[in-house]
C-alpha cells in the first residue's frame, strides 16, 4: 500500500469508527406528561374486535364441531365423506353404499341412505376439517340422528383412528327399530392426535337413513355443550375486548345476494339453520377451499352470548341489500329493500326485546331471558358510493325511528382515502352519521407514516370506528404476508395517534381474527390455529397491551410542545385510569438505535415504582410459531428518579409504562 492509499485508509476507518461511537450513543429524549386542556375520555369500546368466518375461523375452528358437512348438505353433499370397499368405488366389491335423499319440508333437506349389503366390509369415513384433533385423555361426544329403513342392523359402530389408519377409540351404539332417533356416544381420546378420522361401520345388514353425525370435544369454552374452542375464545378473553363486530367483513354482503348473510337463518335448531356456502371458499384463486361451508352452529345467538362472555359490546354488520362489490355488486332495488331493513328492526327486537315481543320470546326460548343490550349496528359492510348512501338513508331512518338511541356504524368503502372514500365521508357528514367504518390494509411504512392520521379529523363530525386494518409485509391480498415483528411494531405505532385521539376513534380493530394453518385464504391474521394448539402473533400482543392498558381519559405526552408522532421514530401515547388510579404510557420507537427518554410528570402526582412492560424481538422479521412465542411482553419494575421517569427504549420496541397516580 502507497503512503497516500495508508493515510486515506486510516481517515476511512477513523471517520467509521466515528460514526460507530455515534450511532452507539443512547441519545436522551425529555418529554412533558400532562392533563388534555379539555377531557379526553378514551371509549369502553377503543380496542375490540373483529370477527369473520375467513380462514376457517368459524367451522373447523372457533365453533368446535370436528365433522366436517355433518347433515351432507354441501353442494357437493359427499364432502368430507369417504366410503370404503363399496359397490360405487368398486363394482367388484358389494359391501354397501351410500345415497343423498332429500327431504323437501326441511331447512337442511339432505340426509344419507346407507344401504349396508355385507357388513364386514362397509366403511364409512369423516375427514374432519383438515383431521380431527384429540387431546390425550379428553372425552368427545359423539351423536347422529338415525333412522331405521329396512334390513336388520342393530348397531352403529363408531372410531377415531390416527394419522396411520390405527384404531385408537371406539364406541357401539344399539339401534332401535323405530322412526327417527337421536343416539349420543363419548369417546375418550387415550392419545393426542392432530389428524384423526372417526371412522363408522355397521351390524348387521339393511338400510339406515342417517344425519347430524356429529363430534364435539366435552371440553369447550365455559364447558358448553357443543360450544367453542376453549384455548381460541381464552386468546378473545385475554384481550379484554371493548366490542365483539360479526359476522364480518365481506362475509355479510356476499357473493351474491342470496348469498349474503341472514341472521335469521342462523339461530333456534341447530339442525334446521340453512347451510351456506362460504363466501371466501372461492375468494382467492392461489388459495381455493371447497371444503369451506357454514353450518351456522355459531349463530348470532352464540355471537351475542360470546360478546356477553367477553365482558364486549356485540357489535352486528348486516347487509343493506348490497353484495360485495368486489364480487357481482348485485343490488336490491330501493322499492325492495323493507325486507333488509326489517331484518335489522327485528335483530334489534331479538337482541334487547323482553320476553313478550315475538323475537325476545325466540331468545328467551333459546336460553336468554335477560336481553343482550345491543348499543350498535351496522349498515353494510365496506359499501361505497351513492348506491349505498341512498340505501343508508333509508335504514337510518326505520332505525332511529324505532330505536333513537342505538348507534349506527357505516362505511366509508375498502380503502382510506381516495374518491369512494371522500364520497362517503362527505355524504355521512351532511347526514350527521354517528360512526364512521374505515378499513386500510397497508404496508408498514404508511402506518408508521399514518400515525396523525386523526390529529387534524373534524372534532364535530361523525366518530371514528377504524374497523379493519393490517400492516402487510408483503402486499395487500399476497398470500406471503407474514406476522412479523415490523407489521406489529408499525401498527403499535400507528396505534398511538389512535388513542391520542380518542375524543374522535371510538373503536378499533385489527382484521382478519383467526386463520387455521391448513385451511386459510387472507395473510395477515391476528391468531393463527391448528386442530390442537393455538400461537399469538406479535401482532396480537400489540393489540393486547394496547387494549390491557386503554385507562380512561387522554394525557398529554409531548416533546417541545409537540405530540410525540414519528419525530425521530418515536411515538408515544398516555393516559390515565381513574379507576384503577394509575398512569400509563405507551413509547414505540421503530429506530435501529436505542433512546433514553425522561418524562417530567409536571404537576402529575405519581408513585415511585414503575412496571415497565417490553415489547420485542430478536429482528424485525421475527416471528411467533406453534412451538414457541419469542415476540412476547416481558415486565421488570424499576423506580422514578426525583420525581421523573428516566428508561431506555430499546431500538424497535414497544414500551408500556404504568404507574401509580399519588
Ligand atoms: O378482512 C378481510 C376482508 O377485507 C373483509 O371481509 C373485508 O371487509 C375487507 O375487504
Amino acid at each position: 500500500m502507497t503512503t497516500k492509499n495508508k493515510i486515506f485508509s486510516i481517515a476511512i476507518s477513523l471517520s467509521a469508527a466515528f460514526f460507530s461511537a455515534q450511532n452507539n450513543t443512547v441519545r436522551t429524549f425529555n418529554l412533558d406528561l400532562k392533563e388534555t386542556s379539555t377531557p379526553i375520555k378514551i371509549q369502553p369500546t377503543m380496542y375490540g374486535i373483529f370477527f369473520e368466518d375467513i380462514n376457517f375461523a368459524a367451522d373447523g375452528g372457533l365453533y368446535a364441531e370436528l365433522i366436517k358437512n355433518r347433515s351432507f348438505e354441501f353442494d357437493e353433499p359427499f364432502t368430507g365423506w369417504k366410503q370404503q370397499n363399496t359397490k360405487t368405488l368398486s363394482p367388484n366389491l358389494d359391501s354397501g353404499f351410500l345415497t343423498i335423499y332429500s327431504d323437501p319440508a326441511k331447512t337442511n333437506k339432505n340426509y344419507a341412505r346407507i344401504t349396508v349389503l355385507n357388513d364386514k366390509n362397509y366403511i364409512l369415513e369423516n375427514e374432519g376439517f383438515r383431521g380431527i384433533g384429540l387431546h390425550q385423555g379428553e372425552q368427545y361426544d359423539f351423536s347422529f340422528d338415525l333412522e331405521n329403513v329396512s334390513g336388520n342392523i342393530a348397531a352403529v359402530n363408531a372410531s377415531l383412528v390416527d394419522e396411520n389408519g390405527k384404531e385408537i377409540s371406539s364406541v357401539s351404539t344399539l339401534i332401535k327399530r323405530n322412526g327417527w332417533q337421536k343416539y349420543t356416544a363419548v369417546f375418550k381420546a387415550p392419545k393426542t392426535v392432530e389428524k384423526a378420522k372417526l371412522r363408522i361401520t355397521f351390524t348387521g345388514n339393511g338400510i339406515v337413513n342417517m344425519d347430524m353425525i356429529s363430534l364435539f370435544p366435552q371440553d369447550t369454552w365455559k364447558g358448553r355443550k357443543g360450544g367453542l374452542r376453549k384455548d381460541l375464545v381464552q386468546k378473545l378473553y385475554d384481550l379484554q375486548p371493548g366490542f365483539l363486530r360479526f359476522p364480518g367483513g365481506c362475509i355479510v354482503e356476499g357473493r351474491t345476494l342470496a348469498e349474503r348473510y341472514q341472521w335469521k337463518k342462523t339461530i333456534g335448531n341447530i339442525a334446521d339453520r340453512e347451510y351456506l356456502i362460504n363466501k371466501w371458499s372461492t375468494g382467492f384463486p392461489h388459495r381455493l377451499t371447497p371444503d369451506y361451508g357454514q353450518s351456522f352452529g355459531l349463530g348470532f345467538y352464540e355471537y351475542f352470548q360470546l360478546s356477553e362472555d367477553l365482558g364486549a359490546e356485540p357489535v352486528p354488520i348486516l347487509s343493506c341489500g348490497m353484495a360485495c362489490q368486489f364480487n357481482t355488486a348485485e343490488l336490491v332495488k330501493m322499492e325492495d329493500l323493507d325486507p333488509y331493513v326489517q331484518d335489522a328492526l327485528d335483530l334489534i327486537e331479538f337482541a334487547n326485546g323482553d320476553s313478550g315481543t315475538k323475537r325476545g320470546r325466540i331468545r328467551t326460548e333459546m336460553g336468554h331471558p335477560k336481553p343482550f343490550n345491543l348499543k350498535f349496528i351496522g349498515v353494510g359492510n365496506e359499501q361505497w358510493g351513492a348506491d349505498y348512501i341512498e340505501r343508508y338513508k333509508v335504514f337510518e331512518k326505520a332505525i332511529h325511528a324505532k330505536y333513537p338511541d342505538v348507534k349506527i356504524i357505516s362505511g366509508s368503502g375498502p380503502s382510506p382515502d381516495g374518491e369512494f372514500f371522500e364520497y362517503g365521508w362527505k355524504e355521512l357528514k351532511q347526514l350527521n352519521a354517528q360512526i364512521v367504518d374505515e378499513h386500510y390494509y397497508n404496508s408498514p411504512e404508511w402506518f408508521m407514516k399514518n400515525a396523525g392520521r386523526y390529529d387534524e379529523y373534524d372534532r364535530s363530525g361523525p366518530k371514528v370506528f377504524a374497523g379493519e386494518y393490517a400492516a402487510q409485509s408483503v402486499g395487500v391480498l399476497k398470500p406471503d404476508n407474514k406476522n412479523n415483528w415490523l407489521t406489529a411494531l408499525s401498527e403499535a405505532a400507528f396505534m398511538t395517534g389512535l388513542e391520542r385521539n380518542a375524543d374522535v376513534v371510538y373503536m378499533t380493530s385489527y382484521a382478519p381474527l383467526f386463520a387455521h394453518a391448513d385451511g386459510w385464504q387472507w395473510t395477515p391474521d391476528l391468531i393463527w390455529f391448528n386442530n390442537l394448539k393455538s400461537y399469538a402473533t406479535p401482532n396480537y400482543y400489540v393489540q393486547k397491551l394496547f387494549s390491557n392498558n386503554k385507562g380512561t381519559d387522554v394525557l398529554k405526552i409531548e416533546r417541545n410542545g409537540k405530540a410525540v408522532s414519528g419525530q425521530e421514530k418515536l411515538y408515544a401515547t398516555a393516559v390515565k385510569d381513574v379507576k384503577t388510579h394509575e398512569i400509563i404510557i405507551k413509547i414505540v420507537n421503530t429506530d435501529t438505535q436505542a433512546k433514553t427518554v425522561n418524562i417530567k410528570p409536571g404537576t402529575l402526582k405519581t408513585g415511585k415504582n414503575i412496571t415497565k412492560i417490553l415489547l420485542s424481538a430478536p429482528q424485525l422479521s421475527s416471528e411467533n410459531n406453534f412451538d414457541a412465542e419469542p415476540i412476547k411482553p416481558k415486565e421488570e419494575i424499576f423506580e422514578a428518579k426525583n420525581g421523573e421517569i428516566s428508561t431506555k427504549i430499546p431500538a424497535n420496541s414497544l414500551v408500556v409504562l404504568k404507574l401509580k397516580t399519588d
